[in-house]
């Protein structure tokens, strides 16, 4: 197949911003490599919400199946409750397409300085697989008694065998085409029946994978680990809200959110993909055209492999890390003075050879 339909979903604040840039590098990249791209653009999000009252229509999902992938910016507006806007869409999406796999490389890219003094690029190089269906993000709860002084809330992990299963065998597969090291997140210390659940489920799985190096570690001894000690990780493998936090944590370490990229992926490809920059909508910055479409951009190489554009998926990366290392045109949040746009401008001249060989040094 050589065209693509790829829905758009820009969504709220830098959302808006980003991805033009993301398609624009996308098209750059199309054109270079002989396929084509057929954007289709959704304008669902807050704004929609706001005038119809759902973030998306009714048949959003039915639409959605019909596309190759789907490219997001981000969900979240102050004038909306964040729990209606991203249940109303993001979380949705995720859960109706099974898109149980989360990945979100963190790469310390040449040319940006670590926060964590001394660290190279090579020191900084962790692909966190986040299990994206269930666990905290489960969705069963309630309230009772609410605004008195007897109001009581629950919400329900539940971690279930044939997720946490397919999870963590997805993440020694990934580790075996790397440095063959797992590092899986738990913390069965304190949570004696999920947690204690999915390391029994590890260590099953451990045995089909002998070659793999595995670390069982807490999350919170993970979260002090990642930042003394990058270099001791390879893959990285966690539930749902311990994965989110600790990806964050892992932006940092490549210098900014605006650097960190993400795929929701069905891996047996029976609905489209998703893929979406780690970060939110930023609304301290929306409207100001300087947020970093960085993530975004890596985040349309991560599409661009998974629709089997290997060859304008590692082109689309080596300019973003050609742009990097230049370190001409940058955002703020990188320490430039270089706005969203001209960021786009400058990747996908790179990727048309307008501006040099690109590559990752
Ligand atoms: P955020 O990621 O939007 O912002 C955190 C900080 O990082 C802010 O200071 C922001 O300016 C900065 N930042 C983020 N992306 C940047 C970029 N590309 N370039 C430069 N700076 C960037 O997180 P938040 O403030 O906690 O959330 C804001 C809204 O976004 C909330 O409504 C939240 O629910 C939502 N959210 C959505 C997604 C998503 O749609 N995938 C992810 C996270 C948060
Ligand atoms: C992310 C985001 C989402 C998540 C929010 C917006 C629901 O933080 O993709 O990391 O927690 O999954
Ligand atoms: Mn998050």
């Amino acid at each position: 197949m050589n065209r693509y339909r790829i829905a758009i979903i820009p969504g709220d604040g830098i959302g808006t911003e980003v991805v033009p840039e993301g398609l624009k590098v996308l098209e750059a990249a199309a054109g270079r490599f002989g396929f084509q791209i057929e954007p289709v653009a959704f304008p669902w999000g807050c704004e929609h919400y706001l005038q119809r009252g759902v973030m998306m229509p009714d048949d959003a999902l039915e639409t959605l199946r019909g596309f190759d992938a789907i490219l997001l910016g981000a969900i979240g507006d102050p004038r909306v409750p964040d729990h209606v806007s991203l249940w109303g869409l993001l979380l949705r999406i995720r859960k109706a397409f099974d898109l149980y796999a989360n990945v979100r490389p963190i790469r310390l890219l040449e040319g940006i300085t670590s926060p964590l003094a001394g660290r190279r690029p090579e020191e900084v190089d962790i692909l966190f697989v986040r299990e994206n269906t269930e666990g905290e993000y489960s969705g069963i709860g309630g309230r009772v008694s609410v605004g008195t002084p007897d109001e009581l809330a629950v919400q329900t992990t539940v971690f279930t065998h044939r997720a946490t299963d397919r999870i963590l065998r997805y993440a020694f597969d990934l580790a075996r085409r790397r440095r063959r090291k797992l590092a899986h997140v738990t913390k069965s210390n304190a949570m004696q029946y999920t947690a204690v659940m999915w390391d029994e489920v590890a260590e099953r799985v451990a045995r089909d994978y002998p070659d793999v190096q595995v670390w069982k570690l807490h999350v919170d001894a993970a979260a002090y680990q990642m930042v003394l000690h990058p270099d001791r990780f390879d893959v990285m493998v966690g539930s749902n809200l311990f994965a989110d936090i600790l990806t964050d944590l892992g932006a940092a370490l490549q210098g900014s959110l605006g650097l960190a990229a993400s795929a929701n992926l069905d891996p047996s490809r029976t609905s489209p993909s998703m893929f979406e920059p780690v970060h939110g909508s930023a609304p301290d910055i929306a409207g100001m055209g300087i947020a970093n479409p960085m993530a975004t951009i890596w985040t349309t190489s991560l599409l661009l492999e998974h629709l089997g554009k290997v060859e304008a998926s590692r082109a689309v990366f080596d300019a973003l890390c050609t742009v990097v290392r230049r370190g001409e045109v940058r955002t703020p949040d990188l320490g430039g003075g270089s706005n969203t746009e001209q960021v786009g401008d400058a990747v996908a001249a790179v990727i048309l050879g307008r501006r040099g060989p690109a590559g990752c040094g």
